[in-house]
């Protein structure tokens, strides 16, 4: 007998009528017709089954701190991280850990099961680190949570971060971060990211770097950074995130660079919802939409992943965990509107970001561990425009989450009871 039986799913791949058999964790066969005894049967009932939703940029030691101490009045950049500088020596671990926690039971009720969250190094008692160690063991069952070192003062800029990145990396933080556009100067950002390409090399470890996060036209440490990444025989472990400047980039300059990114397998990560409202703030009008080049980066062969990067903190208040909102608001910035430009990018937040997390096991695929997702949606393009309400999230083939399909009831003389906006769409209802 199965542990679950998902029946009547459609993929994201186009694929319908599919049935998902679970047992020990693991899928055990995606095929139509499945006739088989299961503890626990779902009905998909035409709807959207993805793997679950990952988050490649985010800062969970921040989340949730809206308005403590204060609130960021300008919305700038420099403004949170100044705010974030006065909250600091203010964080406590157990509220640290109290907040990540709240927020992985909403991101889990979203859907979202994997998340790279940066972490601040540049607090000497490393608080932080040591609180979000703890959550990444306590939420290990359900999410897969994956720390970066982040030098959010400047690597050079603040005398005890070195030190400190290393301690954290000692202490089992994952990944090397860095921030080379917030350095003194562009000769210090270009040697931040070369010493912490070393320091990666050296470990065996992962490089993901705040990049180029402004207006710029002249901020190149993403060139930089694909530079060291080959000369270090890093490719494929890279990511660059942000990289905002290469809006205003030009564009002769930004037909040189992208092969260069390509070529060293560099992953993007651009967070539509943040760089949307922070980029652009020194412009009057026309002003810059502060997001990177997606489509063009994608055509080159580039792996782009979206980010929420912020949520309920310094830098931004608002968010939900809803990597949904994320793509949406990426095709909104981005023009993205055909078809298959929208459906690629909810892999961007599916797909693209396992592979920029470096995830094994990804995906609906026999053998894989059961982890997905039921949509009421009927694909992609319907999830991201309903912000499709997560009927059920499985991990490891148990629901861990379940949500009522949203159905309104109305009371209008000669017209329908009831509208499930997931049968709203001008094409044939599922059924
Ligand atoms: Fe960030």
């Amino acid at each position: 007998m199965l542990d679950l039986l998902i029946k009547n799913a459609n993929l994201p791949d186009g694929s319908s009528r599919v049935d998902i058999a679970i047992s020990d964790g693991r899928f055990t066969a995606v095929e139509p017709g499945i006739d088989a005894e299961a503890k626990t049967i779902i009905d998909a009932t035409g709807h959207l089954v993805a793997p679950p939703f990952i988050d490649p940029h985010f800062h969970m030691d921040a989340t949730l701190s809206l308005g403590t101490p204060r609130l960021n009045r300008s919305g700038t950049l420099l403004e949170g991280i100044a705010l974030w500088g006065e909250l600091k020596p203010l964080l406590t671990h157990d509220a640290v850990r109290e907040r990540a926690l709240r927020y992985c039971d909403l991101a889990v009720a979203q859907g979202l099961l994997a998340i790279r969250s940066h972490v601040d190094i540049c607090d000497d008692r490393l608080l932080a680190v040591e609180a979000l160690l703890d959550v990444r063991e306590t939420v290990k069952p359900y999410i897969d949570l994956q720390l970066v070192a982040f030098p959010q003062d400047g690597l050079f800029r603040s005398s005890t971060a070195e030190d400190n990145l290393l301690r954290a990396l000692d202490m089992g933080v994952d990944i090397v971060g860095g921030i080379p556009h917030f350095e003194r100067t562009m000769q210090d950002g270009a040697r931040s990211v070369t010493r912490l390409c070393e320091i990666a090399a050296e470990r065996g470890l992962r490089v993901d770097m705040h990049c180029d996060e402004s207006d710029d036209p002249m901020s190149r440490h993403i060139e930089t950074l694909a530079a060291e990444t080959v000369r270090l025989g890093l490719q494929g472990r890279v990511a660059g995130s942000h990289l905002t400047s290469m809006h205003s980039m030009d564009n002769y300059y930004v037909s040189k660079l992208l092969p260069l990114i390509a070529e060293a397998q560099i992953h993007a990560i651009p967070n539509p919802l943040i760089n949307m409202t922070i980029q652009g703030r020194h412009d009057t009008y026309p002003k810059r939409r502060g997001l990177t080049r997606i489509p063009e980066m994608l055509d080159a062969g580039i792996n782009v992943a979206l980010g929420q990067d912020c949520c309920m903190d310094p830098w931004y208040s608002l968010g939900n965990a809803d990597m949904l909102s994320v793509a949406h608001m990426a095709i909104h910035a981005t023009q993205m509107t055909a078809p298959a430009q929208m459906t690629r990018l909810f892999d961007a937040i599916t797909v693209q970001s396992a592979s920029a997390m470096g995830l094994d096991g990804y995906g609906i695929h026999k053998g894989n561990p059961a982890n997905c997702i039921v949509l009421q949606a009927r694909d992609p393009i319907e999830a991201i425009r309903l912000g499709a309400t997560r009927r059920s999230v499985i991990r490891g083939g148990r629901i861990i989450s379940e949500t009522a399909p949203k159905i309104a009831r109305l009371s209008l003389p000669g017209r329908p009871e009831t509208v499930d906006s997931a049968l709203y769409a001008p094409m044939e209802a599922a059924g």
